[in-house]
C-alpha cells in the first residue's frame, strides 16, 4: 500500500480552557476522499489546524508523507499540505489573482519573486474552481462564495500531495458544491489525500471514501461511508433524528433530518416504525 499522505495517532490538543481534541486516530492515503462530520463545537476545526500544523504543540504523532509535523519546517509543509480554513479573511488587501499567487510561495526559490509559470499556475487553479473572471477584483469586494472559490484556488496552486479543507462549500451554490466536489475527486484519483470538513451528509454521502464522526472532541464512528451515516449514528451523534435511504438512481445514501413536523406524522401514522 501507498505510504499514507496523513497518519494521526493518539493526537490531543488542548485550549487553554480545555476544550479540544483528545485520542484521535486518523490515517488518510493518496487516493481517498475523507470526510470529518459533527455537529458544531466538536472539535472538527481543531482537528483540521492540529493536522495542518497551525495549533499547537499536539500530544501523539502527526506523519505527513511519512515525516513528522513538528519536525518540518513551515515551509516544508506548505509543500505537502494545504489547508482551506473554514472563515478566510475578507479583510487582507489582495486580488483573487495575487491570492491564489500566495500558494506558490512555498515552492519559489528563497526570496525570489513569482515567475511566468508561477503566474500561470495561479490562474489556472482560479479557472479550476470558475474563479478566472474574478482575477483582478479585490478580495474583500467579492461574495463569499466566489472568495471561497478563491481561497480554494490558492490551496490548489500549492499543489500538495495533501488538502485539508474546513468546510469548503459551505457559502457555495448547488452547481459549485458539486464542481468542487468533483474537482476534489478528480484530485484523489490523480493521487492526492483530501480530508473536508462537512456538515452536508448527502455531499458526504456521493463523495467520501470513508468518515469520520467527531463528537466532544473525538472520533467517535469511523468507517467506509455507507457504513458509518447509518440512522443510530447520525441520530446519536447530531442529537437529532434522521431519515436514511438510498437514492435508487444513484445508489448514494441520502440523510433527511427529520423536522419536529414530520415527526409528529410519522408517530401518528407508523408509530411502530418510529422510536
Ligand atoms: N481559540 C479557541 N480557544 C478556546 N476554545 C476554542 C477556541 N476555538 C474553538 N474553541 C472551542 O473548542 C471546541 C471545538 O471548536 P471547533 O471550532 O473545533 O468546532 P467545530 O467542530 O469546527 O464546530 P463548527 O461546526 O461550529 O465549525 C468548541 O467548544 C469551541 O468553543
Ligand atoms: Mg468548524
Amino acid at each position: 500500500m501507498a505510504e499514507p499522505a496523513l497518519a494521526a495517532r493518539g493526537v490531543g490538543f488542548a485550549y487553554r480552557d480545555g476544550h479540544g481534541v483528545a485520542e484521535v486516530d486518523l490515517e488518510v492515503a493518496p487516493g481517498e476522499v475523507v470526510g470529518l462530520l459533527g455537529p458544531n463545537g466538536a472539535g472538527k476545526s481543531t482537528l483540521i489546524r492540529v493536522l495542518a500544523g497551525v495549533l499547537g504543540p499536539y500530544r501523539g504523532s502527526i506523519r505527513v508523507c511519512g515525516d513528522e509535523l513538528s519536525g518540518l519546517t513551515r515551509r516544508e509543509l506548505a509543500r505537502r499540505l494545504a489547508v482551506v480554513p473554514q472563515e478566510s479573511g475578507a479583510e487582507v488587501p489582495f486580488t483573487a489573482l495575487e491570492t491564489a499567487l500566495l500558494g506558490r510561495h512555498p515552492h519559489l526559490a528563497g526570496l525570489a519573486f513569482e515567475s511566468d509559470r508561477d503566474v500561470e499556475l495561479a490562474r489556472r487553479a482560479l479557472a479550476r474552481v470558475g474563479a478566472a473572471e474574478l482575477a483582478h477584483r479585490p478580495l474583500a469586494e467579492l461574495s463569499s462564495g466566489e472568495r471561497q472559490r478563491v481561497v480554494v484556488a490558492r490551496a490548489l496552486a500549492q499543489d500538495t500531495p495533501l488538502l485539508l479543507l474546513d468546510e469548503p462549500t459551505s457559502f457555495l451554490d448547488l452547481r459549485y458544491q458539486v464542481e468542487l466536489f468533483d474537482l476534489l475527486r478528480e484530485l484523489a484519483r490523480g493521487g492526492r489525500a483530501v480530508v473536508a470538513v462537512l456538515h452536508d451528509l448527502n455531499l458526504a454521502a456521493e463523495y467520501c471514501d470513508r468518515v469520520a464522526l467527531v463528537a466532544g472532541g473525538r472520533i467517535v464512528v469511523a468507517g467506509a461511508t455507507a457504513e458509518a451515516l447509518t440512522y443510530a449514528h447520525l441520530t446519536r451523534v447530531y442529537g437529532t433524528e434522521v431519515y436514511v435511504d438510498v437514492n435508487d438512481l444513484t445508489g448514494a445514501l441520502v440523510v433527511t433530518p427529520l423536522s419536529a413536523r414530520a415527526r409528529e406524522r410519522l408517530r401518528r401514522e407508523q408509530p411502530a416504525a418510529t422510536p
